[in-house]
């Protein structure tokens, strides 16, 4: 849908700039006979229109020279431009509109008129030269009778297809039908109109009736190919576009021989995403003849399954200003442009491109306006004349092999530079200063590559920059840049080492909105002026995780407009603050892996929203915290390695944890029985939910998110989660005090992936109602006092890949199941009496079952989501989750558009 409006915004520029001549006079139309007016104001008065968007019907009629939109000569009507009037509902056959008789020009393009059929009456108007009914919308069968306007030189129904409505269609009439008696058409636009015809039928139906055609442009139309060779015979064409069709069996190397061509598009002409089962990818080469079209100034064959290399002959496209080549398969180095001297725009990203770029001939490119290279093989060094094009915009180099240094001092007086990213790369030596002071520099990306530090002294950052990650750029560092507007600040994973300045929060921007310093060496203790950010309402994600820092946590932080704090692996000291107030908007707070002491205390159930809760690994004592039952959006609860103690029953709560999906306790000193009627308050272990990730979403838009992390211990192992899946479910009481007996009401708790009860004083029997948490994967049971038999009902747990119940005293026969046996002896060992081949011990009793039939039905779905669980990344995901968004939402940008389109196409 998003994708959908992106390109109907994108043909509404294209459309409305085209048809711009025939609005041409706005006529006062003193011209205009009276019958003629009269057929006017009843028709104005048959539209259902919005009288405050519409800006010429609306004034119809209230004087005489009123009538914008509307041209005539000699009295009559020839010309009427209803473009964009926000008319509504449909226009009746009997419409006075179809007794205009002397119509020569008549656009009715961008109204809403809600997918209804065209209506005959247009073949009526016998004098229509110009006809745009596109984006009116129309839909269903193109009326045959539109085949009577045999004078038309440019027709276009073009529609953008919004998936719920049909779009039109020429079936009966076919293409062939309706345009045979148009021999005058030199302009045809019938983008997303479905024409379904194979082969060569439509290049046949073209060159037959309209030989002087100029503009032809059938995107999305379900056309195949290949493009037959009579299509030549439109020797007048300088416009082709058939983006988004099937066409990908043949190399069009016909097209070299349309010499007036100016302008080609065919991206996405193999529809792999539509059809991936059908196709087996057919890449082909880009022509040598491709030369030959020496008037080509538009050239996009962006995801086409292009292969080779880009011709040479290429150089000669001296009219060249647009070129888009990106997402194929292309190799070998880039050809010199210096021929080329009007291209403004060069996307060639997203290829399998070699070699160096400095032989280029940058320097004639003084009209260049964007350049994206990234994600290529391209090597050496980054020619520093591309800072120096006065006209450069945009410059994407990221996630090549450039290396060597950044020039020190390039002459960049008149740069344009907004966008530049050269992350990715294996740049050296320091981050020039230069770059901070580029007037229009906006976003600045040079993360991940292998730069030694920054060029001091920093002063007059520019102030336009509002994006800037460095993260994982450098070896060592001591500098914060940070200008004074920026909205995204990644310095994370840098190594530098550096006192947390006192004044740093005086510093920073009141727009920030991401700030993370994580996985430095910053020490010193977290400074109350880092309140003023917060208070600035913009804050959202902080995060400090990783450093030395010690001191105790400012009051504020959780006060604010945060929505994420990590403060993880540091060594902060104190309690966690008092006083949290109802304005805590937290959704996650990561505390964990710190010195922190105390009680957890009881208005942190203030922060309502919080739905992930990390506080292990700290030296938190008193007793479980009931009260967090009110907060009825937690999903995550980690209290790992505390000094926690007493029971956690919590009877007297009238809250419930809805969606706990991790809880854990494991390694404190909790006692009691096995709270039974809390572990069935939580409903969301006990059926699957959606699957999905735990994420922080932006108010701004729906669907970007900080990526919140976590550890577990699953399988015996601490693993990282990076991805939180909402159907993750775990419960790790291990290393505590409990005892008396498993609770049954466990066994509801049926989407469970991993049960941990191990080191407690658990007794009682191995209740076999566990054998019903057919989900889980990892259960450990050890070292408690279970006696009694393995219940034979664990052997249906399929998916088990970790079990421990050594060390208990649990007696008789180990299942034999095929799959149990694959557990090995330590799953089993240390306990009374267990027999079984796991542990070389026969037993006396005959083990003589039938083999439980294994029941493989879900096995690669579940397989598949172990799969993401297992991903153990590093915490460095921030910067482009939260803010790749809003630099996308800056930039008013066709590329960024097509990106868009393409992700969602
Ligand atoms: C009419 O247009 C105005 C101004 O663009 C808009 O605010 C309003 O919502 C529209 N009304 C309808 C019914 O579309
Ligand atoms: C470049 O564009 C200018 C107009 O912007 C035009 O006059 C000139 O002929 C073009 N040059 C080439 C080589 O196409
Ligand atoms: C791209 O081309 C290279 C070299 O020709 C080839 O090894 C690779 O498989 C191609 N990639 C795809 C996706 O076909
Ligand atoms: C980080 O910096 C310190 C000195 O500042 C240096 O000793 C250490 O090797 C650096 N670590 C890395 C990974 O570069
Ligand atoms: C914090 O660390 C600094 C050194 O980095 C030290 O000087 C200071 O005393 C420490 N403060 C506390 C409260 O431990
Ligand atoms: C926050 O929580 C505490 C303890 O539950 C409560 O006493 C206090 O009134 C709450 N504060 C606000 C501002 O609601
Ligand atoms: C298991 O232990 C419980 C108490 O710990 C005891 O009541 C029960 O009799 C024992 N059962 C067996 C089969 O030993
Ligand atoms: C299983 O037990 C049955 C009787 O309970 C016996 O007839 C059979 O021989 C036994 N099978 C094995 C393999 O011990």
């Amino acid at each position: 849908m998003k994708g959908s409006i992106i390109s109907w915004l994108l043909l509404a520029i294209s459309t409305i700039s085209i048809f711009s001549d025939v609005a041409a006079t706005s006529a006062s139309a003193k011209c205009l006979g009276a019958d003629q007016s009269s057929l006017l104001l009843e028709l104005r008065h048959s539209l259902v229109f919005n009288t405050s968007a519409s800006t010429k019907l609306v004034r119809w009629g209230r004087s005489a020279n009123s009538w914008s939109g509307v041209t005539c000569e000699d009295g009559l009507l020839v010309g009427l431009d209803l473009s964009e009037e926000w008319i509504s509902g449909g226009i009746n056959r009997s419409s006075s509109l179809f007794r205009l008789k002397f119509l020569r020009s008549l656009n009715l393009a961008f109204n809403h008129l809600s997918y209804s059929m065209i209506p005959s009456g247009f073949a009526n108007l016998s004098h229509l030269v110009h006809l745009n009914l596109s984006n009116a919308p129309f839909s269903g069968q193109i009326s045959a009778e539109l085949s009577r306007l045999t004078k038309l030189r440019k027709l276009d129904l073009s529609a953008i297809h919004f998936s719920e409505c049909d779009p039109l269609k020429l079936e009966k009439p076919s293409l062939r039908s309706l345009i045979r008696d148009m021999g005058e058409l030199r302009e045809l636009y019938l983008n997303e109109v479905d024409l379904s015809v194979e082969g060569s039928e439509w290049c046949n139906a073209l060159s037959s009736s309209v030989p002087k055609l100029e503009v032809l442009s059938m995107s999305h139309c379900s056309l195949s190919g290949p493009i037959d060779a009579s299509l030549l015979s439109l020797a007048n064409l300088s416009v082709i576009r058939l983006n988004l069709n099937d066409l990908s069996t043949t190399v069009p190397s016909i097209l070299a021989n349309f010499s007036s061509l100016k302008t080609l598009s065919l991206h996405n002409c193999d529809l792999k995403g539509e059809f991936p089962q059908k196709h087996t990818i057919n890449f082909f080469r880009l022509p040598d003849s491709i030369g030959n079209l020496r008037k080509l100034s538009m050239l996009d064959l962006h995801n086409c399954s292009l292969s080779g290399s880009i011709p040479t002959s290429m150089e000669n496209l001296s009219e060249l200003t647009y070129l888009d080549l990106s997402s194929n398969n292309l190799t070998g180095s880039l050809p010199s442009y210096g021929a080329s001297r009007n291209l403004t725009q060069i996307y060639l990203f997203d290829n399998a491109l070699t070699g160096q770029i400095t032989s280029v001939g940058w320097e004639d490119l003084l009209n260049l306006e964007y350049l994206y290279l990234r994600n290529n093989s391209l090597e050496g060094d980054i020619p520093s004349t591309l800072f120096t094009l006065p006209r450069l915009e945009e410059i994407y180099l990221s996630n090549n092999k450039f290396s060597g240094q950044l020039i020190i001092n390039p002459n960049v007086s008149s740069n344009r530079l907004e966008s530049l990213d050269l992350s990715s790369n294996l740049l050296q030596g320091s981050i020039p200063r230069w770059i901070w002071k580029l007037r229009n520099l906006a976003y600045l990306n040079l993360s991940s590559n292998f730069f030694e530090d920054l060029e001091t002294p920093l002063c007059n950052l520019t102030p336009t920059l509002l994006y800037v990650d460095l993260h994982s750029s450098m070896h060592r560092g001591n500098m914060l840049p940070l200008p004074s507007q920026a909205i995204c600040l990644d310095f994370s994973s840098n190594n530098i080492t550096s006192v947390f300045s006192d004044n740093i929060g005086n510093y920073l921007s009141s727009s920030t909105m991401f700030f993370s310093l994580s996985m430095n060496n910053f020490h010193g203790s977290i400074p109350k002026s880092i309140c003023k950010a917060t208070y600035s309402m913009h804050l959202e994600v902080l995060d400090l995780s990783h450093n030395l820092l010690n001191g105790t946590i400012p009051n504020c932080l959780m006060k604010a407009s945060l929505k994420v704090l990590n403060l993880r692996n540091n060594q902060l000291s104190g309690n966690i603050p008092q006083n949290i107030s109802t304005t805590c908007g937290l959704k996650t707070l990561d505390l964990s892996e710190n010195l922190l002491q105390g009680q957890i205390p009881l208005s942190l159930a203030n922060c309502t929203t919080l739905e992930i809760l990390n506080i292990g690994n700290n030296q938190i004592d008193g007793t479980f915290p009931c009260h967090f039952m009110a907060i009825s959006s937690l999903r995550v609860l980690i209290l790992r390695s505390n000094k926690l103690h007493g029971e956690i029953g919590c009877a007297h709560s009238p809250f419930t944890w809805q969606m706990l999906q991790i809880i854990d306790l494991s390694s404190n000193d909790l006692s009691g029985t096995l709270p039974a009627s809390l572990l069935a308050s939580w409903e969301a272990m006990k059926a699957e939910v959606d699957f999905n990730y735990l994420q922080y979403e932006l108010y701004i838009r729906g669907g970007y998110y900080y990526q919140d992390t976590v550890s577990v211990t699953i399988k015996g192992l601490e693993q990282k989660l990076t991805k939180i899946l909402t159907i993750f479910t775990s419960i790790d009481f291990s290393g505590n005090r409990f005892e008396g007996q498993i609770p049954n009401t466990l066994g509801d708790l049926k989407a469970l992936y991993s049960l941990n009860l191990s080191h407690n004083a658990i007794s009682g029997s191995i209740p076999p109602i566990l054998g019903n948490l057919l989900q889980l994967e990892s259960l450990d049971l050890s070292w408690n006092h279970l006696n009694g038999t393995i219940p034979a009902h664990l052997a249906n747990l399929d998916l088990l890949s970790f079990l421990n119940l050594s060390n208990n005293q649990l007696v008789g026969s180990i299942p034999d199941s095929g799959h149990f046996l694959t557990f090995s002896k330590s799953a089993f060992e240390r306990n009374l009496g267990l027999c079984g081949l796991q542990l070389n011990k026969s037993c006396s009793i005959a083990m003589n079952k039938t083999k439980e039939a294994g029941d493989d039905g879900n096995n690669d779905d579940n397989k598949k989501k172990w799969f993401f669980l297992g991903i153990p990344l590093g915490f460095v995901v921030g910067f482009w989750v939260f803010c790749g968004p809003l630099v996308f939402i800056r930039s008013w940008r066709f590329a960024y558009y097509r990106f868009w389109d393409k992700v969602l196409f």
